[in-house]
This record gives C-alpha cells, sequence and structure tokens, in this order.
C-alpha cells in the first residue's frame, strides 16, 4: 500500500487522483495532521475511489502513533508531501520548522527501515537552491537556502543521502523532487488549493482578490536580479501544473518499481520556462475579462527574480517534460473557485 504523508494537502491528494486513476486495483494510505488541510478533503478522495483511500489523523512527528501505522497498515512505498512550508512564516518560527520537518522525516525513515519499506519520494522543493547563480537552473546549482523552510529541504535531503549511503546494500530507492511552482487544479475542481492563513502565494492570492476576501492583489516588484533584471519588473517563476506535477510522482514510482538495484537521485521538476507576475494576471484577467484590482509595491524580503528550472535530466530519465500551458492552470483555478 503506498502512504502518502501530508495526504490531504493541495499536492498530496493530486498525488492521490494520479496514482489511483493509474492503479485502480491499489490502496492508498493518506495521514495528515490536519495542521494545514481539512477533512472534507478526505471525503472528496473517499467518495472518488470509495474503499480504496484510507485516512489516519495524527501527526507523524509522535513515533508511537506511526509505528502503530506501520504495524497496522501493509505500507511498500511512501511519498513525503507532510512538512511546513511558509517561507515567511519559517523565518519568524524557525524551531518550530526544523522539529516538524526534521522530526517527521526521521521518524518516517526510522520505521520505514524496521519494517523493510524500501521506495521513498520526497516533495523537495527549488527554494534549496537560493539566489539562483545561473538561470535555468541545473540540479548541479550551490545548495545555499536562504531561509529555514529551505533550509529544512536541503537537510532533509542530506539525511537521506546519508541513510541512502548507509544502508546502501540494502536496495533502498530514495529519491527527491525538487518541486518548482506548482499551481492550478484537477478539471474536477474538487481539490482546489485552499491555503490555511494569509495566502502567500501568487495564484491563491489572486483567487482571493477574486473572491474578494482581499481588496487588491500586491505586486511586489522584482528585486533587481544577480543574474538579470525580469521582463517587466515582476518576479518570474516556473509554474507547473499541479496535475502534471503529481503524474511526475506516479511516474517516478513506476520508474522505481522497475529498478533492480538500489536507487539515490534527485531532480528538478518544473517546465523549463518562466512566467512573470504580469504574465500571470493579464491571463487571469484575460479570462476573467475583467481587470484585478491590483498595486505595485516594493520587492518582498528574501524574493528571488527569476527562478525557473533546467529540466534536461528529468527529460533524459523521464523521456517527458511538464507542459501543460498557463491558460490551463489559470482555467482550473478559476473552475476550482467556482466549486468551493
Ligand atoms: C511568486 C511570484 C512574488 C504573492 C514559492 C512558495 C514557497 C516555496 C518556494 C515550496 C513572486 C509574486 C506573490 C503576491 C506577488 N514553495 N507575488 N504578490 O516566491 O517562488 O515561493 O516557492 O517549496 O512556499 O512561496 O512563489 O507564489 O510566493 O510568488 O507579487 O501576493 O509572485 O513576489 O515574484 P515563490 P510565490
Amino acid at each position: 500500500m503506498l502512504l502518502i504523508t501530508g495526504g490531504l494537502g493541495y499536492i498530496a491528494s493530486h498525488v492521490t487522483i494520479s496514482y489511483m486513476e493509474k492503479n485502480p486495483a491499489e490502496d492508498v494510505l493518506l495521514i495528515d495532521s490536519c495542521v494545514n488541510a481539512s477533512l472534507s478533503r478526505y471525503e472528496v478522495l473517499r467518495g472518488l475511489f470509495p474503499g480504496k483511500v484510507h485516512f489516519m489523523f495524527g501527526d507523524i512527528c509522535n513515533l508511537p502513533w506511526l509505528e502503530t501505522v506501520f504495524k497496522i497498515f501493509p505500507i511498500h512505498a511512501v511519498i513525503h508531501c507532510a512538512g511546513l512550508k511558509a517561507v515567511g512564516e519559517s523565518v519568524q518560527i524557525p524551531l518550530t520548522y526544523y522539529q516538524n520537518n526534521l522530526i517527521s522525516t526521521l521518524n518516517l525513515l526510522q520505521l520505514m527501515k524496521q519494517h523493510q519499506v524500501k521506495t521513498f519520494i520526497f516533495s523537495s522543493s527549488a527554494t534549496i537552491y537560493g539566489v539562483p547563480e545561473h538561470i535555468p537552473i541545473t540540479e548541479s546549482h550551490p545548495i545555499v537556502p536562504t531561509q529555514p523552510y529551505g533550509q529544512t529541504k536541503a537537510m532533509i535531503e542530506q539525511i537521506l543521502a546519508d541513510f541512502w549511503k548507509a544502508e546502501s546494500k540494502h536496495g533502498f530507492k530514495i529519491v527527491s523532487l525538487r518541486y518548482f511552482n506548482p499551481t492550478g487544479c484537477h478539471p474536477n475542481g474538487l481539490v482546489p488549493e485552499e491555503p490555511s492563513g494569509y495566502p502567500n502565494n501568487l495564484f491563491p492570492a489572486i483567487l482571493s482578490v477574486i473572491q474578494g476576501r482581499l481588496p487588491e492583489l500586491k505586486i511586489y516588484r522584482s528585486s533587481s536580479g544577480i543574474t538579470q533584471d525580469t521582463p517587466d519588473g515582476t518576479g518570474v517563476r516556473d509554474y507547473i501544473y499541479v496535475c502534471d506535477l503529481a503524474d511526475a510522482h506516479v511516474r517516478c514510482l513506476d520508474y522505481l518499481k522497475e529498478k533492480p538495484e538500489a536507487v539515490y537521485d534527485f531532480w528538478n521538476v518544473g517546465t523549463g520556462s518562466g512566467y512573470s507576475v504580469l504574465d500571470v494576471v493579464h491571463e487571469f484577467e484575460k479570462q476573467l475579462e475583467h481587470e484585478i484590482p491590483k498595486t505595485m509595491t516594493d520587492p518582498r524580503p528574501g524574493d528571488v527574480p527569476i527562478c525557473i528550472a533546467n529540466v534536461d535530466k528529468w527529460r533524459n530519465t523521464f523521456q517527458w517534460v511538464p507542459s501543460t500551458p498557463l491558460s490551463t492552470m489559470v482555467q482550473t483555478a478559476l473552475h476550482g473557485l467556482k466549486l468551493k
């Protein structure tokens, strides 16, 4: 049985749908502490795949509780999406981020070793690269995160490398997927991104303005880039359609299943192209057929001007690159809003 931690979250619920659509005979176990997700998401997923989606409410930092989960369920692989992920918040409460993100992962690895669960896909992030020295960013780019959230992702990748090396004779298959900017929503509109608290990310912020929950969109100018200024003075990001990102996890599982020997690897998961904030705003306005209230403001502390993935390594391994266009990401995000 596939275990997905943070299972009710935005990314994990899309991974669940993608996995179940391709593996209808399989079961999946979702665990979530519901710190950043709502239990209603389980009802949606259970409704989509009756009898196949199981859920355990709990905190994977609680080792005795997690131990019972491994004893009860025949887990054969883990996709680890659970983790605190607000960059700004991580600067305010670093200990909470280090404790939560690191201890949860250490617990998982300890129990995987104990129960001989050998396949592990980690939800990493482009944020580990810090301020890009070159664009597009390759996997060999220096790992220099600039805030505690990014540090936890970099530290976990180091933990995974060390653990794998120590266990190299035992056939572990451990990989990290370095997400760029996941956006959009499954066409069914049932599993939209629902950030708790203030919407830090661009798409949820725009959706909050559209819903009237925010009076206007604050557009942060891009700080003058070390590499290059952005075309229109606003930040450029590699937005990847969340369903493509979910598919990337399922393709990775299939890839690891085919591998007879131990595997340790990591890939950028993006599209290889970027859109500015204004590109995104203009696409929303085009589809809405009206303007979005917005105001330009100073650069956001910690922002990098441009962040785009070099996806050659991913392409060479999987012979496929996520390429869903911005128009679809915007269209599905708006569709998800209507069904909220
Ligand atoms: C994108 C662009 C902003 C909001 C993300 C996630 C973080 C982590 C790292 C997972 C930037 C601009 C945004 C707004 C704006 N993800 N913006 N007004 O900065 O790449 O960080 O990747 O590991 O959780 O935040 O994405 O969506 O926050 O910002 O102008 O209200 O939109 O300045 O240029 P970012 P983002």
